[in-house]
C-alpha cells in the first residue's frame, strides 16, 4: 500500500504558491498590479467617506536591491474612510479579509488586492508594511505589520498611538517590494490617466522613481450618487444562499421569508410565487428539508414574474461626468457619452456606459482605440479576449460611415454588483450574453450619435465650401455683366450672397 501524506494550506498560502492568479506574475506585473490595487482601495475608501479622492503615490528605488533587481518602496496615501484601528492588521494581513462582500457596487471584491501586494512585497524584500490610518477620530494608529503565511493572519511588530491634532482621516501605506518600473512604467501611466479619466472628480498624483511629478487634477467635486447595499436577487441565488438565509432569518412563514430576504419581493409577488410553486404560504422555512430548499430554489428559477433589480446598488458615472473626464484626458475635438437602462445577467444588475471621442488629440491609429472599465477602473490587459472588444469587431461599422482610419477612441464602462470577470487579477470580462447584447447596443447607440454629427459636420463643410464658391465669383460675373451691359455702376451682389446663405440655413434646418 502506498501512504500518502495530506496537509492544508491557508488562504494565504494558496496565493502565495499561486500569485499569477492574482495579478503578480512577473517583476513587471507585479508593480504594475501593487500600484493599481492600493489606488483602487484608495478610491473606494474615499467614495465610501464621500469626499473626492486625493490620492498620492510615490515610488522610490531602494538601494539595497539585488543588483539583478531593483527593490522599491511604494507608498500611498488617501483621505479615505480611514480603517478602525482593530483591522488595520487583518486589512493588510489577512488574505481574503476585506469590508465589501456586501451586494453594493466597488471596485474590490473579495479583500485580495491589497493584501496581494503587501505578501508580494514580503516575500520579495522580507521587510514589514508600514500603516497609518485614522478614521478622523481623535487617534492616529501606526502598524508595523508582517504576515504569517501559513497562518493567514498579521503579525504585529509594532503599534503606536497618536494624538490626532489636525482631525486628519485617511489611509497611508508603506511597503517594499522587488519588481520592474522601467519595463512597467507605460502601463502604470496609462493606468493613472484612464482612472483619472474615469474618476474625474478624483486628484491622483505620482512620484516616479526619477522623481518625475504626474499630476492629474480633477475638473469637478460632483461625485456619483453612492451605491445602496441591496438584497440578493431571486434569480441570483442558489441552495447555498438560500440555506444561510433559512439559517438566519426570523420569519416563520414563507411569504415573510420571501419578502424580508429578496430584491423587490412584495406581498402580491411572493404569494404569485408561492401558489405557482406549490408551496403553502404558512410554511415554516426553518422546517424545510434539503430535498424542499433544492425545490424552492428550482422553482424561484422558473417562476418569470420577479421585478428585475433595481439599479441603486449601482454608481455608474453618468453622462456629464463620463463627458467631463474624457475631455479632461483625451482632449477630443468631440465626443457622444451614452448610457444604458439597468439590466441583469444571472440575477446581478448591471448598467453600460458607452462613449465615442472623435478628432482633436486622439491619435489616427489604422484601428479603433478601444478604453475598457469596470466598476469605475480601467483595464488593461487581455484586450482581445474581452466582451466589447469582440462586439467592436462583430460590428458593421460601414453602417455609420466610420472606418478604422479616423481618429476615434471607443470607450465602455460596465457597472455591476458582480462584474463578470474571468479572472482574479480583474484583466477582462467575459462573454455573457445579457452584458454582449448592452455593450453592442451601447457602442451602436453612441455610433449613430456620431454618425449624426459627422454628417451634420460634412453639410456645414460643404455649405462653406458653396459659399466660397460664390463669394469667390459672384463679384467677377458682377462685374464682367456691368462691363458687357455697357454700366457704370455694379449691381448689390450682397443682397445675392445672403440669400444663398439663407438657403443654407433652410438646408440646416
Ligand atoms: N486605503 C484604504 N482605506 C480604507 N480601508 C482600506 C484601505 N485599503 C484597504 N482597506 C480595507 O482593507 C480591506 C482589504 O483590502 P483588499 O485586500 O484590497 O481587498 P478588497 O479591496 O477586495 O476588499 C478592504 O475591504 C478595506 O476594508
Ligand atoms: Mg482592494
Amino acid at each position: 500500500m502506498v501512504s500518502q501524506a495530506f496537509e492544508e494550506i491557508s488562504p494565504a498560502d494558496f496565493f502565495y504558491r499561486n500569485r499569477e492568479i492574482a495579478g503578480f506574475t512577473n517583476p513587471s506585473r507585479a508593480i504594475f498590479a501593487a500600484i493599481r490595487e492600493l489606488v483602487e482601495n484608495s478610491l473606494d475608501a474615499s467614495e465610501s467617506a464621500e469626499v473626492p479622492p486625493d490620492v498620492f503615490v510615490s515610488l522610490t528605488l531602494n538601494e539595497e536591491g539585488r543588483p539583478e533587481l531593483e527593490t522599491y518602496k511604494l507608498r500611498v496615501e488617501d483621505n479615505g474612510s480611514g480603517i478602525t484601528s482593530r483591522h488595520i492588521p487583518s486589512a493588510f494581513g489577512q488574505v481574503l479579509f476585506g469590508s465589501k462582500y456586501k451586494l453594493k457596487q466597488a471596485r474590490g471584491t473579495f479583500g485580495l488586492g491589497g493584501t496581494m501586494a503587501v505578501l508580494y512585497g514580503q516575500i520579495t524584500t522580507h521587510k514589514p508594511a508600514y500603516i497609518v490610518s485614522s478614521t478622523g477620530s481623535t487617534k492616529v494608529y501606526i502598524y508595523r505589520i508582517m504576515i504569517d503565511i501559513q497562518k493567514n493572519k498579521p503579525i504585529i511588530l509594532e503599534r503606536r498611538v497618536l494624538i490626532n491634532k489636525e482631525e486628519w482621516r485617511g489611509t497611508i501605506i508603506e511597503f517594499f517590494l522587488e519588481g520592474d518600473y522601467f519595463r512597467a512604467m507605460p502601463k502604470i501611466l496609462e493606468y493613472l490617466k484612464q482612472t483619472a479619466l474615469v474618476n474625474p472628480y478624483a486628484n491622483i498624483t505620482f512620484v516616479d522613481p526619477k522623481g518625475r511629478l504626474y499630476r492629474f487634477t480633477r475638473v469637478t467635486t460632483k461625485m456619483p450618487l453612492p451605491p445602496k447595499e441591496t438584497l440578493p436577487h431571486p434569480y441570483g441565488v442558489d441552495v447555498e444562499t438560500v440555506k444561510r438565509l433559512i439559517r438566519v432569518t426570523p420569519n416563520r412563514n414563507m411569504t415573510d421569508f420571501m419578502k424580508t430576504h429578496f430584491h423587490r419581493v412584495s406581498e402580491k409577488i411572493a404569494l404569485k410565487f408561492l401558489e405557482f410553486a406549490a408551496i403553502p404560504r404558512g410554511r415554516n422555512p426553518k422546517k424545510m428539508g434539503p430535498q424542499e430548499i433544492v425545490q424552492l430554489v428550482r422553482m424561484i428559477k422558473s417562476f418569470e414574474e420577479f421585478r428585475p433589480p433595481s439599479a441603486n446598488c449601482l454608481s455608474p458615472l453618468g453622462k456629464d461626468l463620463l463627458k467631463a473626464g474624457i475631455l479632461k484626458e483625451l482632449k477630443p475635438e468631440y465626443t457622444v457619452v451614452c448610457q444604458r437602462k439597468p439590466s441583469t445577467y444571472a440575477g446581478h444588475p448591471f448598467i453600460v456606459e458607452t462613449a465615442i471621442a472623435y478628432g482633436g488629440e486622439i491619435p489616427k491609429k489604422g484601428e479603433f482605440i478601444l478604453y475598457r472599465f469596470a466598476n469605475r477602473i480601467p483595464l488593461l490587459y487581455d484586450e482581445a479576449s474581452d466582451v466589447s472588444f469582440r462586439a467592436i469587431k462583430n460590428m458593421n461599422w460601414r453602417r455609420y460611415k466610420v472606418s478604422q482610419d479616423m481618429p476615434l477612441a471607443i470607450l465602455v464602462h460596465i457597472c455591476s454588483t458582480k462584474i463578470p470577470y474571468k479572472t482574479v487579477g480583474k484583466e477582462f470580462i467575459a462573454d455573457r450574453p445579457e452584458v454582449k447584447k448592452e455593450v453592442l447596443n451601447g457602442i451602436r447607440e453612441a455610433a449613430r450619435l456620431l454618425q449624426r454629427f459627422l454628417s451634420k459636420r460634412e453639410h456645414v463643410e460643404k455649405e462653406k465650401h458653396r459659399l466660397s464658391v460664390f463669394s469667390k465669383y459672384l463679384p467677377k460675373i458682377a462685374r464682367f455683366s456691368t462691363e458687357l451691359a455697357g454700366r457704370e455702376s455694379q449691381p448689390d451682389i450682397n443682397k445675392l450672397l445672403e440669400s444663398v446663405n439663407t438657403s443654407e440655413g433652410t438646408a440646416k434646418r
